[in-house]
């Protein structure tokens, strides 16, 4: 059997990684339909050697549709999701339009692979930073039950979109050139003050909640209590955004809730746990960093460390690309799922 995939949004930063994903795992599709904004009309992308039009992102478009991959923001997912489903298509969106939807699936396939089959035409893949840390603390949580997080991030320009990289080049020259520098986006395009990027760190990614964390931050604390089935674990996030292109680095504190845990057992859960890549020795500084995983699918771990007062605390360095684990990869292992398990239909 062949499957009819669409990807809207397929001129973005995840979109254009969407592509490039489905093509290196080689998934039955035999026709592909890429989707953007009319100004992208005419525009062609490559497929499997052949040069694809761009196509405009209406209803029409999800006519024949098996499996639609969504990244063109959360507007055009609450819009155009349900037309790909009123076809008969499977939507995994990329956006946070419906991951808090008790009706939607919110799925890490390393953790939560099962839920996808209770769809109802609309998988949701969680926030980028979300996916990574969960990942890393799922292979905990089997071995020793986990009682509380705390998160700090340190999240690259491309989680903002093509323009947001753009942006921070452009800074970034301008400052060296001794040249004035423009901030028009970042932290959030649609707030009121925007703040330079370039040499600089932003405690704001996404917009304030009313609790006066920002949504970014309510995210990873909601998503994480969704996709792992713990409504009542403690979670506690700072998201920052820094001036590099690619990957999310993340701080992460966790508790665990039964005796018998180690740095070294939890480095042999590592070792052997489905995605993640142990990178963990300071006697040859090994660690990973933004750079090391930038265009790899992994999640790394590295820097684990007993907490200095608290002997079920352990602190972990979790590092991941955004634009793959942290989102395309991500949704076309869901779409794989969905293929193998014969998941289309509920
Ligand atoms: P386009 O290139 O035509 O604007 P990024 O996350 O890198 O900013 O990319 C956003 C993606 O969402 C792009 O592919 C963009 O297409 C797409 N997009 C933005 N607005 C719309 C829209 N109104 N309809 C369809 N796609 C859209």
């Amino acid at each position: 059997q062949s499957y009819h995939v669409a990807v809207v949004g397929a001129t973005g930063a995840v979109g254009q990684k969407m592509i490039q994903t489905l093509e290196e795992q080689n998934l039955p599709i035999d026709k592909i339909s890429l989707l953007a904004s009319k100004r992208s009309l005419g525009k062609k992308v490559s497929f499997n050697g052949e040069e694809v039009e761009i196509k405009e992102a209406i209803p029409e478009a999800f006519e024949g549709v098996d499996i639609a991959l969504f990244s063109a923001g959360g507007s055009i997912s609450k819009k155009l999701a349900p037309e790909a489903v009123k076809r008969g298509a499977v939507v995994v969106d990329n956006t946070s339009a419906y991951r808090m939807d008790p009706e939607v699936p919110l799925v890490v396939p390393e953790v939560n692979e099962k839920d996808i089959k209770e769809h109802n035409g609309i998988i949701a893949n969680p926030n980028c930073s979300t996916i990574q840390m969960v990942a890393a603390l799922e292979p905990i949580r089997k071995a020793f039950g986990i009682n509380r997080v705390i998160v700090s991030t340190y999240q690259a320009v491309s989680g903002a979109g093509n323009a947001a990289v753009e942006e921070l080049k452009e800074q970034s020259q301008a400052l060296l050139n001794g040249d004035e520098v423009n901030a028009e986006l970042l932290p959030v395009k649609s707030d009121e003050k925007h703040y330079p990027i370039a040499f600089n760190a932003l405690p704001q990614i996404d917009v304030f909640q009313d609790n006066g964390y920002t949504f970014e931050e309510m995210k990873m604390i909601n998503e994480t209590k969704k996709i792992m089935h713990l409504n009542e674990l403690p979670v506690s996030a700072t998201c920052v955004r820094l001036p590099f292109f690619t990957s999310h680095a993340e701080s992460v504190y966790v508790e665990v809730e039964q005796g018998g845990a180690s740095v070294e057992k939890i480095k042999e859960l590592f070792q052997n746990a489905p995605g993640i890549v142990l990178e963990d020795d300071p006697n040859t500084q090994t660690y990973p960093t933004p750079l090391s995983a930038e265009g790899k699918r992994d999640v790394f771990v590295g820097r684990i460390r007993q907490d200095m007062d608290q002997s079920n605390g352990f602190h972990l360095w979790v590092v991941s690309d955004n634009l793959l684990k942290g989102a395309a990869w991500n949704s076309v292992q869901i779409a794989q799922s969905i293929i193998e398990n014969n998941w289309l239909k509920k």
